[in-house]
């Protein structure tokens, strides 16, 4: 038997193609489902997937580039399996896929180059939103200002606006102006209980921040969503949100400038910090930097840090959370068969780092199954 060529990926595009059958997926997303299960088996994707960095997830780039050429023209391939003309997956499908991979290759090729994956689905949020809740109920009820590192987008920074909707309570402030509904699972955490601090202003930092008011940047953006038409329509509303608003978003590293943030707001007032899907791209090294200079900050005032990252580019095998918490050998082992997120939070009780793993999320934010 000829050795498969991209037995390293395999496990991850299996696992992306069953994730995204989830049913709390809105349903389920069976057109990017049927996809990634049919990349592996094609040569053309094959060849692509092997010219893409293996940390830029080459499945998925291949997903978002097909889907950016497919939502461009309506005459493509592959149009008309999109959200509003939802063509059934049926025998022909793996054709069309096909087609499109050869008819595009050269240009698929280079938008996997140029870009990386752009998910920032907004339920996210709401993830964000329970978790922080609960990390923060014991302090003074007191305005925090939200710092959200690698905000990309800045989809982050609406945390303030939303109200997570989550076993019938509603989380988030009376005139939110998104509201996201997420499943909750497992554990002691009662919603009804949680109330999110008031967030007095927002900044982002990112690296290389992407620019919405460019069509072919928001067009990209759109592409790595679910081609689910409730998560489009959510991620439209955010993205038109985020245009209004203009949030402050400082391009850099968040080690560098977070201290720089933070020397501008007054004594006393909690901190917050968000990272969804970022600190898993830093080396071990940029982690534990950040890590300590969220320890300088937390020694003079309130701060929690949530960190939503996924497992994955750590490794086959990581051990420990991007917040330093050992990974429980049932979740490693799960690591292989279903993506997820893992949601910590981190808090400085009497001046002492206090890393805890309080639950895992569907990537796209849909659920939280709390742990403890
Ligand atoms: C996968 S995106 C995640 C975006 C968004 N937070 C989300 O939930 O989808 C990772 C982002 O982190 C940024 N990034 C990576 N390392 C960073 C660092 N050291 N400082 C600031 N931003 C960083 C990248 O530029 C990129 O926009």
């Amino acid at each position: 038997m000829k050795p498969d060529p991209i037995a390293e990926q395999r496990p991850v595009l299996d696992a992306l193609s069953r994730s995204m059958f989830d049913p709390a997926l809105s349903g389920g997303c069976p057109l990017l489902g049927e996809m990634l299960g049919a990349l592996g088996d094609d040569p053309v994707a094959v060849q692509l997937m092997l010219a893409t960095p293996l940390w830029k997830i080459p499945g998925l780039m291949l997903s978002a580039a097909l889907l950016y050429r497919a939502c461009a023209d309506p005459a493509h391939p592959l149009a008309r399996y999109l959200p509003g003309r939802d063509a059934p997956l049926d025998a022909g499908f793996r054709g069309a896929l096909h087609e499109a991979l050869v008819r595009d290759r050269v240009t698929l090729a280079a938008l996997m180059e140029r870009h990386t994956y752009q998910c920032n689905p907004p339920r996210r949020l709401a993830v964000s939103a329970v978790a922080i809740a609960e990390a923060t109920r014991d302090w003074p009820r007191r305005s925090v200002v939200h710092v959200d590192v690698g905000t990309a987008s800045g989809l982050g920074l609406l945390l303030g606006h939303v109200a997570a909707r989550v076993g019938g309570a509603r989380i988030g402030p009376e005139q939110a102006l998104l509201e996201l509904e997420i499943e909750l699972h497992g554990g002691q955490v009662d919603p009804r209980a949680l109330v999110m601090p008031e967030i007095e202003r927002a900044v982002g930092i990112d690296l290389d921040p992407p620019d919405l008011r460019d069509p072919a940047c928001r067009a990209w953006m759109r592409a790595c969503q679910y081609t689910v038409a409730e998560e489009w329509a959510i991620f439209d509303r955010a993205i038109d949100l985020v245009l209004e608003r203009r949030p402050r978003i400082e391009r850099g590293s968040a080690t560098d400038l977070l201290p720089r943030i933070v020397a501008e707001m007054p004594p006393g007032q909690p901190l917050l910090v968000t990272d969804t899907y970022v600190a898993v791209f830093m080396s071990e090294d940029e982690r534990e930097h950040l890590r300590r200079e969220l320890d300088a900050i937390a020694a003079e005032r309130l701060v929690v840090w949530l960190s939503q990252d996924p497992p994955v580019p750590l490794g086959r095998h990581p051990e420990r959370t991007t917040a330093g918490v050992p990974i429980p050998a049932a979740l490693v082992e799960r690591i292989h068969r279903e993506m997820f997120g893992l949601v910590c939070v981190t808090t400085w009780p009497g001046g002492v780092r206090t890393p805890r793993l309080v639950g895992v999320t569907h990537p796209g934010g849909c659920w939280l199954e709390w742990h403890e």
